[in-house]
């Protein structure tokens, strides 16, 4: 599906905005559900482990699972403003040698980008219209474990993503945000040889983890 998704981005995920959230992260830590993704993530006990974070935003989950879980990362990222604020903050955890940061749609590069033992995508899906072939392309780099977060089909987000998506047309901005039936994100992941060993509900965020059985 054809999706302009850099332009789109960097217009929907500005400055402004990426600035704002790494000074909300630098004062609090990860937001609750990313701290879910993380909890779930150091539950597999991995050590050394690549990581690919696909639409990581300013970074903060490689930021911390450097601290621990992973030896490498990397970054693809439909947003530049984003990008900036993440490469800085690596730079000032003297984390800069261990990340490569990308600026792409991750479905035009894919096919450049290694395998991972881990994946991530944390609020990517519902910005994205073409979930299937993201969630199939993630799946297909990852080596053991795929974890990601999404907005949860209740009717108040139901009716909440619809006012926001009109105000956006009124705006003639052309982002747009979308809630992706998880039943089907859900059964993609399967088909990829994925089972959901965990998954956890907030009120606007579901996070689930998926990892390969061991034959
Ligand atoms: C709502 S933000 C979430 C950022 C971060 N993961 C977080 O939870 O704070 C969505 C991010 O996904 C990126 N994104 C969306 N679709 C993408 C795609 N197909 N390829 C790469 N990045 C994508 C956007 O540029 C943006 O940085």
């Amino acid at each position: 599906m054809p999706c302009n998704c850099c332009e789109i981005t960097d217009h929907a995920f500005s400055e402004a905005e990426a600035k704002s959230e790494i000074r909300a992260y630098r004062r609090k830590g990860p937001a609750k559900q990313t701290r879910l993704l993380l909890e779930a993530i150091r539950s597999l006990n991995l050590e050394d482990a690549s990581l690919l974070d696909i639409g990581g935003g300013i970074g903060a989950i490689h930021h911390e699972l450097l601290n621990d879980v992973a030896a490498q990362a990397m970054h693809v990222d439909a947003s530049s403003a984003y990008l900036k604020e993440a490469r800085q903050e690596s730079a000032r955890r003297g984390y800069s040698e261990r990340v490569n940061f990308i600026h792409a749609d991750f479905t035009d590069i894919e096919k450049d980008v290694a395998q991972a033992d881990i994946v991530t995508l944390d609020r990517v899906v519902c910005c994205y219209p073409d979930f299937r072939g993201l969630l199939k392309a993630a799946a297909e780099h990852s080596r053991t474990a795929l974890a990601l977060t999404y907005p949860r089909e209740v009717w108040y987000l139901r009716i909440g993503f619809k006012i926001a998506n009109f105000f956006q047309s009124l705006g003639k901005d052309p982002f747009r945000i979308f809630l992706h039936p998880i039943s089907e994100m859900d059964a993609l992941l399967r088909r990829e040889g994925f089972e959901r060993v965990k998954l956890h509900r907030l009120f606007v965020w579901e996070m689930a983890l998926y990892t390969k059985p061991v034959t």
